[in-house]
């Protein structure tokens, strides 16, 4: 029973903390109950040299609401609920700067949001979105999976979660957060969520009993395995629950998808 989110963008629009508790329905320790926890869901600082594909997304105003990835020097992959509403004019993409209230990197215009043509919710797959960026931009891009790659996706693998959403505290990271978590197998993503998890389009990662995770604002960011882009964050009943791990947009499904933007 996956709780489809709505657009950080709108959960902006309100109080976090309140949203935090009613929406989302935080299953999340807080400090106060876990002091084990103090940062993200299992998380901490990440420097942007040793992660410079990550960005972040922001209105014209400057306020952060997703992730993303850079996988070409003017294309960054995002989750298709971030910017399926949006208009290119709306958004401005945020490259290496690990600080949001830092002025290192640089700020980006966006020419133009291709959202996947399937896309309907999350729940539904295909939450893949790649934006055109005005100038090329000179940070490293990621590889990501290939359509083929079925060993980055094995059951146990490592993977690093980037972001700037929320932490246990309720309101979202100032920092780039990382946390690690293992990818899940499609059996136990499915056991938590049921038919809303389809494992051709998705991946899931978190520890059985939950603790480590992405959350609300880490959406359209980086699920690393290994330096590869597996993943984009999508959706999860709450954050860091037993028994409901992250689920990931699987990029490899849409490599194709992605050198064709790349290519256009
Ligand atoms: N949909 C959320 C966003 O827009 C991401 C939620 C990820 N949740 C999770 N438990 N992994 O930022």
């Amino acid at each position: 029973m996956a709780i489809p989110l709505p657009r950080l963008r709108t959960l902006l629009g309100a109080s976090l903390a309140a949203v935090s508790l009613s929406v989302t329905g935080f299953g999340v320790a807080t400090a106060a109950d876990d002091p084990v926890e103090t940062r993200v869901i299992g998380g901490e600082r990440a420097s942007i040299e040793d992660h410079p594909y990550t960005v972040y997304l922001t209105t014209p105003s400057g306020i952060q609401f997703c992730g993303g990835a850079l996988v070409a020097p003017d294309k960054v992959a995002t989750a298709a609920h971030c910017v399926e509403d949006d208009s290119p004019s709306s958004v401005a993409v945020v490259a290496g700067r690990e600080d949001k209230q830092g002025t290192a990197g640089e700020v980006v215009g966006v020419t133009d949001i291709w959202v996947h043509p399937d896309y309907v919710t999350v729940t539904s797959g295909d939450d893949i979105a790649v934006l055109t960026l005005e100038t090329d931009l000179s940070y490293a891009t990621v590889e990501f999976a290939a359509a083929a790659d079925d060993a980055v996706y094995a059951e146990g693998n490592p993977a690093t979660i980037l972001g700037w959403g929320v932490t246990e505290t309720g309101s979202s990271s100032r920092y780039l957060l990382q946390a690690e978590a293992p990818l899940t197998s499609d059996a136990t993503c499915a056991a938590g969520y049921g038919i809303s998890y389809d494992s051709a389009s998705m991946i899931c990662a978190g520890y059985p009993e939950g603790g480590i995770d992405a959350c609300q604002g880490d959406s359209g960011g980086p699920l690393v395995v290994d330096g590869v882009l597996v993943g984009l964050t999508s959706f999860g009943r709450g954050c860091a629950e037993a028994g409901y791990p992250g689920v990931y947009t699987r990029v490899g499904a849409y490599a194709a998808d992605l050198e064709a933007r790349i290519a256009s």
